[in-house]
């Protein structure tokens, strides 16, 4: 007798197979024009990463793995692949007329999906709902594929999206994962830290207005590690705004590679942020970056650290008037 976990594993392997098949029938056309045109991606990736197709009826996976396959309607309700319709009785499916695209563990086994629309439909991504086997919060995408690569490279860079992680490993940089859209939490960064030992990550996340929040608040979840040096951060912002997989549909590999090597740490880029639309002639603005840089600045631990940045800062914050100097950098000076 096998486990709810174990059955819950097994229908969604079953419905996975049952994806990819549809995508390489002729009802899965569009979805296999759109990987291999749009998104350029080739059938081994396609295979790899087991993209498939669900069908636009109503109720095609449902009779597929209920009728056919004569798995427990509940079980396959708990996976979040179907449900219950408010009226008249019966199921529907979650996933309809959507790229399939199958979530695994570190293992490798599928234990959700994300769904993008090939039409205008709101949302562009479903996503799986929380189920016994999947929790966002604790889960990256392509971590079964980026674990060797993270810990050959000494490195792990994260993105936002599927289609970006995809797009990297495709590109032969195997050590990416995607946060699903949310900002990354201290539980998906400590998993990520076990591959590498120089502790480094890559946050590339979108310039959008979404990324932007998202890497502000994985920053604050990672902070308090980084400013301990347990993680050796740096931030990446593809220049025009662009996402990696819009990156790498007309720039190589070796060119994210060169953007990955001069991402700034994450101090850096904070101090960027900060003082960023801000007119450092105005006394309003003045002080309200250097309160901001203060803050910033007073949990550093390390004492030649701390001063590197006291004097980038100073150099930043002088470009105002250089008369003004010495008298910033003795303020934040007596302010730390
Ligand atoms: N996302 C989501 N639900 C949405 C929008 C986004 O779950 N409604 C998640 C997806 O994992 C998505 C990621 O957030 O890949 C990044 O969002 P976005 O930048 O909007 O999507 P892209 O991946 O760039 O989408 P596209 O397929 O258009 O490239
Ligand atoms: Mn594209
Ligand atoms: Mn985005
Ligand atoms: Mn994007
Ligand atoms: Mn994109």
């Amino acid at each position: 007798q096998l486990s709810l976990r174990e059955q819950l594993y097994e229908v969604l392997a079953s419905t996975a197979q049952f994806y990819q098949h549809a995508l390489r029938q002729s009802l899965g056309q569009t979805a296999m024009l759109y990987l291999k045109e749009h998104r350029q991606l080739n059938t081994e990736t396609i295979q790899q990463f087991g993209l498939g197709y669900a069908p636009a009826g109503w109720e095609t996976l449902y009779r597929y793995l209920v009728e056919d396959k004569h798995y427990p309607v509940q079980l396959v309700e708990k996976a979040g692949l179907i449900k219950p319709r408010k009226e008249g009785g019966g199921y529907y499916d979650v996933f309809r007329d959507r790229l399939m695209i199958p979530i695994r563990d570190i293992q490798g086994r599928v234990i959700a999906f994300g769904g993008r629309t090939l039409t205008e439909e709101q949302p562009k991504y479903l996503n799986s709902p929380e189920t016994e086997l999947f929790s966002k919060g604790k889960t990256l995408f392509a971590l079964d594929h980026a674990k060797d690569g993270i810990s050959k490279q000494d490195q792990a860079v994260v993105v936002e999206g599927y289609f970006d992680a995809i797009a990297l490993h495709a590109a032969g940089i195997n050590n990416a994962v995607a946060s699903l859209g949310t900002a990354l939490s201290i539980e998906q960064v400590r998993l990520l830290l076990r591959y590498t030992d120089s502790k480094q990550l890559v946050l590339n996340f979108d310039a959008d207005k979404a990324g932007t929040i998202a890497a502000e608040r994985a920053i604050g979840e990672i902070a308090t590690l980084a400013y301990k040096g347990e993680v050796q951060l740096k931030i990446l912002n593809i220049p025009d705004g662009k996402d990696a997989d819009e990156y790498l549909h007309s720039h190589t590999a070796e060119e994210y590679q060169q953007l990955l090597a001069n991402a700034p740490l994450w101090l850096n880029w904070q101090i960027t942020e900060i003082v960023k639309d801000r007119d450092l002639r105005q006394a309003t603005d003045f002080q309200k970056v250097t309160k901001q840089i203060v803050k910033l600045l007073q949990n550093i631990v390390n004492s030649d650290t701390l001063n590197y940045y006291i004097s980038y800062c100073a150099e930043i914050l002088s470009l105002g008037d250089a008369r003004l100097i010495p008298l910033r950098v003795e303020n934040l000076l007596t302010q730390i």
